[in-house]
C-alpha cells in the first residue's frame, strides 16, 4: 500500500491507499481554528503545528487501516506548489520513513494531487476529460489527456486572486471566519442570489479575474448601515456566490471537452455542484486538501528508489 503525506498549507493529512486505488484510510488534521484569528494562513505557525501533528497523523492513518509500516509499499509526498516551510515537514517525514525503510518514494505536484482525487473509488474517472481545479490556492481549467502530470496541459487560470480566495475574502467581509468558503456557501441558501448585480470579469480566453468582484462586493457592504447590512448578508452572500460560481461554469463550458470534471476546494461548493450536474464532482471528503489524493496521484508518477530522493527538495510555486 501507498502511504501519502500533505503539508503544502494547512492541513496535516496522511492516508493510506491501495495500488488499485481504495482508500484504506484518510486523516485530515486541519489547522484552521490556529489561523482564523489571523484571518488567513500564518506560514511559521502552520510549519510548527504541522511539525507537531505529522507523526500523530501518520500513526492515526495506519491505524485506521489496520496496517503498520511493513505494510507500506511506497510513500507519497506533496513536494509543491505551497508554503515552502509546510511542505519541507511532510517532505522531511516522508524521506525519514522512506529511507528508515529503504522504500521508494514520489514526490507529488499538489496540483496533480487534486486532478488525481479523481481517480481513487468510487469515481475511477477514465481521462481524456476537462477539469476545472478551482482551490484557496489556484484556479484552472486543465485538459487532462491521461492519469499523468505530463498529460496534463494548463489551458487557463486566473489572473490575480484564485476562486477559494475570492470566496474567503467575502466571507470576510461578510463577518464569516477563515477560511469562510463553506461558511458563505451556507449563508447563501437562505438568499436571494437576483438581490444583488456582482460582475463576472470579462478576461479573454479561458483565464479568470476575481479581484474586481470582491471591491464589488467591499462597495455594497459600506454602503448598507449596520442593521441593514445584518439584514442582507445572506442576499450578498448568494449573489457574491452567484458571481463566482457563474464564472468558473462559463469558462468551463467554453473550453469544450465531451466531459467535464472538477476538483479542489470549491469543489465542495453546493452552486457550483448543481451548476453542473452532469460534471464528475469528486467525494466531498477529496476536495479539499487531503492525503489520499497524493497517494493517488503517485500511481502515476515515477518513483525514485532509496536515497536517491534524499536530496530532493520542495518548491513555492509552479515552475
Ligand atoms: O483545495 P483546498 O483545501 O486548499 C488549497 O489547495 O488551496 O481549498 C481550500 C479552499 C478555501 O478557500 C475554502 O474556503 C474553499 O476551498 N472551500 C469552499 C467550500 N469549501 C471549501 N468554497 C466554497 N464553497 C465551499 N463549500
Ligand atoms: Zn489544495
Amino acid at each position: 500500500m501507498i502511504l501519502g503525506i500533505e503539508t503544502s498549507c494547512d492541513e496535516t493529512a496522511a492516508a493510506l491507499v491501495t495500488q488499485d486505488g481504495k482508500i484504506l484510510a484518510n486523516v485530515v488534521a486541519s489547522q484552521a481554528d490556529l489561523h482564523a484569528k489571523y484571518g488567513g494562513v500564518v506560514p511559521e505557525v502552520a510549519s510548527r503545528r504541522h511539525l507537531e501533528l505529522v507523526t500523530p497523523v501518520i500513526r492515526e492513518g495506519l491505524d485506521e487501516a489496520g496496517a503498520t509500516l511493513d505494510d507500506v509499499d511506497l510513500v507519497a509526498v506533496t513536494t509543491g506548489p505551497g508554503l515552502i516551510g509546510a511542505l519541507l515537514v511532510g517532505l522531511s517525514a516522508a524521506k525519514a520513513l522512506a529511507w528508515a525503510r529503504r522504500l521508494p518514494l514520489v514526490p507529488v505536484d499538489h496540483l496533480h494531487g487534486h486532478v488525481a482525487s479523481l481517480f481513487l473509488e468510487p469515481t475511477s474517472l477514465e481521462p481524456p476529460f476537462t477539469c476545472l481545479l478551482a482551490s484557496g490556492g489556484h484556479t484552472m481549467i486543465l485538459d487532462v489527456r491521461d492519469r499523468g502530470w505530463e498529460s496534463v496541459r494548463v489551458l487557463g487560470t486566473t489572473l490575480d486572486d484564485a476562486a477559494g480566495e475570492a470566496f474567503d475574502k467575502g466571507a470576510r467581509l461578510l463577518g464569516l471566519s477563515y477560511p469562510g468558503g463553506a461558511a458563505l456557501d451556507a449563508l447563501a441558501r437562505g438568499g436571494d442570489a437576483e438581490a444583488y448585480a456582482f460582475p463576472v470579469a470579462r478576461v479573454p480566453n479561458l483565464d479568470f479575474s476575481f479581484s474586481g468582484l470582491k471591491t464589488a462586493l467591499l462597495y455594497a457592504v459600506r454602503a448598507l448601515p449596520a442593521d441593514e447590512l445584518a439584514r442582507r448578508r445572506a442576499d450578498l452572500a448568494a449573489s457574491y456566490q452567484r458571481a463566482i460560481v457563474r464564472a468558473l461554469v462559463e469558462r468551463v463550458e467554453a473550453a469544450g471537452g465531451d466531459r467535464i470534471a472538477v476538483v479542489g476546494g470549491v469543489a465542495a461548493n453546493s452552486e457550483l455542484r448543481t451548476s453542473l450536474p452532469d460534471a464528475t464532482a469528486a467525494p466531498l471528503a477529496l476536495c479539499t486538501d487531503n492525503a489520499a489524493m497524493i497517494a493517488s496521484a503517485a500511481r502515476y508518477t515515477e518513483r525514485l528508489e532509496s536515497p536517491d530522493y534524499l536530496g530532493l527538495d520542495a518548491y513555492a510555486s509552479a515552475a
